[in-house]
């Protein structure tokens, strides 16, 4: 494959990243983040697009369009992470490989964050390495989307 497309998708609250929770997410904003991805994916030769929401729906719209456009997802569905079949069927509906990032250690948190409906149907999960989780999954995808 040439030049891959990778598209970066954060669910809800992680718009407050710099802001929300420092203690648990650290002071890294979104943008910062996903500046840091796509100049990673212009080192790594491959194309990113990052999109985030706070609705389910705008997520389960982003992973369609991405049908027969992207060749990788990434994506830190935040709490819908815990509660969305939408967010899964969507993933499945699409046939798109996709790895899971979690800033914080979700297992080391309240119970109700220890379920995901995604793990079980990615290709892996990254959890509790702070922002560099993203850059992990980013160049995991670009390896996995070569070969
Ligand atoms: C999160 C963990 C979720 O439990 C939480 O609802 C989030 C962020 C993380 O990146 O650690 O919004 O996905």
């Amino acid at each position: 494959m040439s030049q891959p497309s990778i598209l970066i998708i954060n669910g809800p609250n992680l718009n407050m990243l710099g802001v929300r929770e420092p203690g648990v997410y650290g002071h890294d904003t979104l943008k910062s983040v996903e500046e840091r991805c796509k100049a990673l994916g212009a080192e790594l030769n491959a194309h990113v697009t990052c999109f985030q929401s706070n609705h389910e729906g705008a997520i389960v719209d982003a992973i369609q369009a991405a049908h027969g456009v992207q060749d990788f997802i990434i994506i830190n569905a935040g709490a819908y992470t815990h509660t969305s079949v939408a967010i899964r069927d969507a993933l499945l509906s699409v046939s798109i490989p996709f790895i899971e990032v979690h800033i914080s250690n979700v297992h080391a948190r309240e119970e109700f964050r220890h379920h995901s409906f995604l793990s079980d149907k990615a290709v892996g999960v990254i959890v509790g390495f702070g922002t560099d989780g993203y850059e992990f999954a980013l160049r995991k995808a670009v390896r996995l989307t070569a070969s």
